[in-house]
């Protein structure tokens, strides 16, 4: 009686679950969001719908609207009438907006990305009863790297950079110019951070932050580092004293040389007259 119940309660749970399995259409937007696209670049989003069996899809439209919800609202680009196998081209509401559907697939491509067509782009599929299912999917403008500072945590021995607006920065730190060793300190995981553990902290560090368009920079000047610079002035000086004598003896030398000479040739001169 039991095992009746249960089977009874399961197949009428199945019976429940099932339409909605069947007369549910889906649709994803394949691209992973936000997409970053790079100004007179192509722009390509593709989406797939999942439909029943028992479904019919009457129309797909691709609509853009701003991300920040302030300027025009909603704007459609393209609008597809559902179709067989063979696919259909969607009609573009510009000349560089193509669409195109095709085995439960539809694409959006903007032939060259500016700035203005950033935004939520939403892509609706409408079936034959009205119901409507939309995904949606950010689009942004790459944007290239913006004011790179460093700043130090003086509790924590540690500098930190900072990037203000670019798309991906990727951070690598330099230390009097050279890649930084592990005696001088070591970066955190993202970049943003360089532990200090050299002692004392000194020298010139610097940040570079990069991206597909740019690159920029920051630095941070610490006390000079003492006993490198001592050492380098006193062998820069040392060798200019060395210098200094060496010229000095050779101009004496030549200097010699040529009184001698003039000399000699003076006392034959006088010689030859007396003969
Ligand atoms: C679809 O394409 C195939 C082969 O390309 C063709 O034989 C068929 O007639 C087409 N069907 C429709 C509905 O256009
Ligand atoms: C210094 O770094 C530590 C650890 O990352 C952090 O908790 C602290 O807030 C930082 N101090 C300042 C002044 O930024």
């Amino acid at each position: 009686m039991d095992l009746q119940c249960f089977l009874c309660c399961r197949v009428a749970l199945l019976l429940l679950l099932m339409p909605s399995g069947l007369f549910c259409m889906s649709v994803h937007i394949l691209n992973e969001g936000p997409v970053y696209i790079m100004p007179d670049d192509p722009l390509r989003l593709e989406a797939r719908i999942e439909q029943g069996p028992l479904e019919k899809i009457s129309t797909v439209t691709w609509e853009r609207e701003p991300e920040s919800g302030v300027g025009p609202g909603k704007e459609i680009l393209a609008s597809c009438p559902g179709t067989g196998l063979n696919g259909s081209v969607c009609a573009g509401t510009r000349p560089n907006v193509h669409g195109n559907m095709k085995n439960e697939k539809t694409n959006l491509q903007i032939s060259r990305y500016s700035s203005t067509d950033s935004g939520v782009y939403a892509v609706t599929v409408t079936d034959h009863k009205g119901v409507k299912t939309t995904a949606h999917c950010i689009v942004r403008t790459y944007e290239p790297v913006h004011h790179v500072t460093v700043s130090i945590n003086v509790s924590h021995s540690s500098l930190v950079c900072g990037e203000a607006w670019g798309t991906d920065p990727h951070f690598s730190w330099l230390h009097e110019r050279m890649a930084i060793t592990q005696t001088v300190g070591t970066i955190s995981k993202d970049g943003t951070t360089l532990i200090v553990t050299m002692k004392p902290f000194c020298g010139h560090f610097t940040c570079i932050v990069s991206n597909k368009l740019s690159f920029s920079s920051g630095s941070f000047t610490a006390a000079p580092c003492e006993t490198e610079g001592r050492g380098m002035t006193a062998a820069v000086v040392c060798l200019v004293i060395l210098l200094l004598i060496v010229i000095g003896v050779l101009a004496f030398v030549l200097w010699r040389r040529h009184r001698h000479g003039h000399r000699g040739e003076r006392l034959h001169e006088h010689l030859d007259d007396t003969i």
